[in-house]
């Protein structure tokens, strides 16, 4: 992947960092010269991807962290500022999608945990991030994760479909009250993108790569994560200094359908 953002001297945090999007996003970013933290529950993939930050000449710290509860949520920012010197920009892209039924059939336990990794982390995350970036007093960036979900549902999510309804609208809360101190707020929405989620999520329900391709592309391929990453490092990115508030679609067209 070739970078093309400036990151030097600038510390990200990216949740859900071990695989997937977060990977390919808090890679582009030490590529581009900032220090990361990698926060993620999965302790190998975790180390897996500082690992390979490092062996490229950049610097990560990974942190073991489920995104659901507030004190390791916490502790990752508080290891951006301790080691690294603060926090210019954020990634929260960490989220589970284990569903399979409608929604009479999904007990109250699953709902609870969809929405505690999916949405309350999204609060938990921005909370812990926004206190550290008005503290330093040097504005900043944050990125949450949200779907093409947060707009057009999928049969069978009816907790994953919730969570990312909530995941676009604190997303748009938080953008206007903290516009004015230099911290923009933003979300992507991603289309099928080729990770780990996907494919279990298409071997879960029974289908098929071509199947799902042809009902969530129309440009007949999966996303890849690199193109999620390029995305999150433009509107992390000085470039995206008038983007607040938004909500990028980077879904293969499937939203314009
Ligand atoms: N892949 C897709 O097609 C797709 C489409 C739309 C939106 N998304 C969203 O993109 C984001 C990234 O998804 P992905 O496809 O890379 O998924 P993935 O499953 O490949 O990666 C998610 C990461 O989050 C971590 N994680 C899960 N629960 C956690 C917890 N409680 N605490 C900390 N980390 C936790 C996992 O260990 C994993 O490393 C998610 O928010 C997902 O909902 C994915």
């Amino acid at each position: 992947m070739s970078i093309t953002y400036d990151f030097t001297g600038r510390v990200a945090l990216v949740t859900g960092g071990a695989g997937g999007m977060g990977r390919a996003i808090s890679a582009a970013f030490a590529a581009a010269g900032a220090s990361v933290v990698v926060a993620d529950l999965s302790t190998e993939g975790g180390k897996e991807t500082a690992a390979h930050i490092a062996d490229a000449g950049g610097r990560a710290e990974f942190v073991a962290a489920d995104v659901s509860q507030a004190a390791d949520v916490e502790r990752a920012v508080a290891v951006a500022v301790d080691q690294f010197g603060g926090l210019d920009a954020a990634v929260n892209a960490a989220a589970i999608e284990t569903e399979q039924g409608r929604l009479h059939e999904c007990d109250q336990a699953e709902f609870d945990r969809m929405i505690a990794v999916n949405l309350t982390s999204i609060f938990l995350s921005m909370k812990y991030e926004l206190a550290a970036m008005l503290a330093q007093g040097r504005g900043g960036a944050i990125v949450n994760v949200a779907s093409t979900s947060s707009y057009r549902p999928q049969p069978r999510q009816p907790a994953y479909t919730a969570s990312k309804f909530g995941v676009l609208g604190i997303t748009k809360q938080a953008a206007i009250d903290y516009a004015g101190d230099g911290i923009r707020i933003n979300a992507i929405c991603p289309g099928p993108i080729d990770t780990p989620m996907l494919r279990s999520a298409i071997a879960r329900r029974g289908g098929t790569e071509a199947d799902t391709i042809q009902r969530l592309s129309l440009i007949g391929r999966f996303g890849q994560p690199d193109e999620i990453a390029k995305a999150a490092l433009w509107l992390c990115s000085d470039d995206a200094s008038f983007t607040i508030g938004h909500a990028l679609a980077v879904d293969g067209g499937y939203l314009a359908r």
